[in-house]
């Protein structure tokens, strides 16, 4: 399905019925990277997954981007499906626009799962390598940025054995446009620290990790759940960075067990 939101089409899907739950996903990817999630809860719950601006069906203007907008977007899509509050799963940058809406939005937050991302900043290292790679696009185009990330996203034995999702995964990372991947990569490099959000997220908290997860190790989640009041981590075992494909049992485990006692806690 399509939207205009803010200026721009935003392609989306909206499956299910009940408590909705909206996934945002990473970068450079698209919100089929969600497609186990959508098919295992969509009997349980109303499941939204939307491609953020720059990427999949939605338009990649040629623009600068910010993940505040990203955050905008979400926003008036939700306000056009008449979605007041939501459970939201970001996953690595899809977590740093969590980051963005909860700053924004708060009350439309009725618990947060952050999985594979972290709260700081780009270190200006970090940054340099935004730079980069926004040239290496530029000059060779979006399979290039599938080259580079493919060994981030995946871990060895997933892209040794598991080649129908490494295919996948690849696919989704050619498929974005230049704009959207340069967009994002200056949108990425810009966001402010979260760290000092993080004492002042209220609302019932999930962190998930894979646990050889190398682009937000461990160590990043350990500190959102100790400085989120009373946030829950849970690292899944033999996954890397996309932690919900690679274990996409374990990953949708946790995401119902922590949707259902939201339900109950407000029936
Ligand atoms: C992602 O998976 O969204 C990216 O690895 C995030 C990043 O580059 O910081």
């Amino acid at each position: 399905m399509r939207s205009y939101v803010n200026g721009i089409t935003i392609a989306y899907s909206d499956r299910g019925t009940g408590l909705p739950i909206v996934f945002l996903h990473a970068f450079p990817l698209n919100r089929t990277m969600w497609a186990p999630q959508e098919e295992a809860l969509s009997s349980q719950f109303r499941i939204v997954t939307i491609d953020l601006r720059g990427h999949g069906e939605s338009d990649a203007p040629l623009w600068s981007y910010t993940l505040e907008q990203s955050a905008d977007d979400v926003t008036v899509l939700l306000d056009q499906l008449s979605i007041r509050e939501a459970v939201f799963v970001g996953l690595s940058m899809g977590g740093y626009i969590l980051f963005a809406f909860y700053r924004k939005y708060a009350a439309r937050v009725k618990g947060l799962i952050l999985a594979d991302t972290k709260a700081q900043g780009d270190t200006a290292e970090g940054k340099e390598g935004r730079f980069q790679m926004a040239q290496t696009v530029y000059k060779k185009g979006p399979s290039a940025i599938a080259d580079m990330m493919l060994p981030k996203l995946l871990s060895h034995t997933t892209i040794q054995t598991n080649l129908s999702l490494t295919r996948h995964v690849r696919a989704m990372s050619e498929g974005n446009q230049i704009s959207g991947i340069v967009g994002d990569l200056m949108a990425m490099a810009e966001r402010p620290d979260s760290v000092p959000l993080l004492g002042q997220i209220t609302c019932p908290t999930q962190i998930i990790v894979g646990e050889l997860d190398q682009a937000t190790p461990p160590s990043d989640s350990k500190l959102m759940a100790e400085l989120i009041p009373h946030a829950r981590l849970a690292v899944i075992p033999n996954a890397a960075h996309l932690a919900n494909l690679e274990q996409r049992e374990a990953f949708n485990d946790i995401v119902v067990t922590f949707a259902q006692e939201l339900n109950i806690s407000t029936d």
